[in-house]
């Protein structure tokens, strides 16, 4: 088969090197690609939202099967496009991926199934908005309806900081993803990922996997996309897992099938575990990204067959077997993010840095120039590390880190924690 990855993160890089191991797999493309990605796909200049240019090179190239990385693309709807093309995609249609998409309809939908998830109101206007606020009282959470590239959510200690949230949405902060406003009870709890394999009817959980959101140590300073993650996470029991998917992924799936919009793809619920139990705080309609790293890490079985699946039915029939070790990647980013950034500067020894069978570096913002690697985003490395347990695979993972020769990087020096104070 052809194969076409969209997008150009560590996830795509993990994807694809997993789906590059796939005997279905002929061919491996991916727009656009990165630094990395080049050295086991072929990288297309297409940018992953230019959705008629894509549709364009799948038919023009014969395609046979495309996988999405990103939510944007998913959300502007090429998942349908491809499938009125008539070519197979792994990917949420723009019905389905409002899940993530608008925060407003993931909140309505758990309301009218009653799938456990933050108290809240949605707003279209500032002072409606506000005065739920001094109705419910602070601390509580303020946050732009649609897609804002992870910094729509505001946690509002007090009334002035949830005030001020408010205005800078409604004024335009998040552009069209704030012409709504949705304002959440701010839940406590540890936070997990949850991701499901999703075909429209039948599921089937992925392993467990932790993120750090935080870009600091100590989970301190302003969110980022994920600085780290581990797989498993020890919180998630299998009693846990089992609670997780009666209460909230199965009946979203029912849900979203009854609404006429099945839900085909991957679903990645981001839970806090409170004193009541599992509850939801978003939906994602992708892999979690460094999540998505570890997870193919440690996944033993071909994911190729599974992802088709979710396009064809039959998820019922799969078991996916996962390698009975922990994995742990450390993200390396340019100094300044997740604020501004410099972009150019030259990192060396990746090669050495992954010569250890048990470590894979996926890429991130990197592009090459002959024989250079450079880095051109705010996260650019997913260093990877395998062990029989979280405090090996971490082990190895910041060895790694250590070998590669990139003064202008920075990382957390604490992912895993809480695994290992577990
Ligand atoms: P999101 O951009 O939706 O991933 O949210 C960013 C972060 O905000 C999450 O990872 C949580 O730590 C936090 N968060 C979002 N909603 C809530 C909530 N209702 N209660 C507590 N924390 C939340
Ligand atoms: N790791 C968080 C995310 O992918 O949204």
């Amino acid at each position: 088969m052809k194969i076409l990855v969209v997008g150009s993160g560590g996830r795509e890089h993990a994807l694809c090197w997993a789906i590059a191991a796939s005997p279905l797999c002929d061919e491996l493309q991916c727009a656009p690609g990165n630094g990395g990605i080049a050295s086991v796909a072929t990288c297309i200049d297409i940018a992953a939202d230019d959705i008629d240019a894509l549709v364009a090179h799948c038919q023009s190239q014969a395609v046979d099967f495309v996988v999405i990385g990103p939510e944007q693309p998913l959300v502007m709807g090429l998942a349908d496009r491809l499938d009125d093309a008539g070519i197979g995609v792994f990917g949420p249609s723009a019905a389905a991926a409002q899940l993530e998409g608008s925060k407003g309809f993931t909140k309505d939908l758990c309301q009218k199934y009653g799938i456990p998830a933050a108290d809240y109101g949605r707003f279209d206007n500032a002072a409606d908005a506000k005065a739920y606020v001094l109705e419910q009282g602070t601390p509580i959470v303020v946050k732009a309806d649609g897609l804002a590239a992870g910094k729509g959510v505001i946690m509002a200690e007090t009334d002035d900081e949830a005030m001020v949230a408010i205005d800078e949405i409604f004024g335009g902060l998040f552009g069209q993803a704030g012409t709504e406003v949705v304002i959440e009870e701010w839940m406590q709890g540890e936070e997990i990922s949850f991701f499901a394999l999703c075909d429209g009817e039948n599921t089937l959980a992925l392993a467990s996997a932790q993120d750090h959101k935080r870009v600091g140590d100590g989970d301190t300073g302003p969110n980022t996309g994920g600085m780290g993650s581990y797989s498993p996470a020890p919180i998630m029991t299998d009693e846990l897992a089992d609670t997780v998917m009666n209460d909230i992924i199965l009946p979203t799936v029912a849900a979203m099938k009854t609404e006429g919009t099945p839900y085909k793809g991957v679903l990645y619920a981001g839970l806090m575990i409170t004193d009541t139990g599992p509850r939801l705080f978003e939906y994602n309609a992708r892999f979690g990204d460094p999540e998505c790293q570890v997870l193919m890490m440690r996944l033993k079985s071909d994911i190729l067959p599974a992802l088709i699946a979710c396009n064809e039915g039959g998820l019922d029939h799969f078991d996916l077997r996962w390698h009975d070790t922990a994995a742990m990647t450390v993200v390396m980013a340019t100094e300044g993010y997740p604020g501004s950034y410099e972009k150019g500067s030259v990192i060396s020894n990746l090669e050495g840095a992954s010569a250890d069978e048990n470590v894979e570096i996926f890429h991130a913002g990197t592009s090459v120039e002959g024989d250079t690697i450079i880095a051109t985003g705010g996260r650019v490395l997913n260093v990877t590390g395998t062990g029989a347990n979280v405090a090996e695979a971490r082990a190895n993972a910041y060895r790694a880190v250590e070998a590669v020769d990139w003064p202008q990087g920075f990382y957390r020096s604490d992912i895993g924690w809480r695994a290992l104070k577990n």
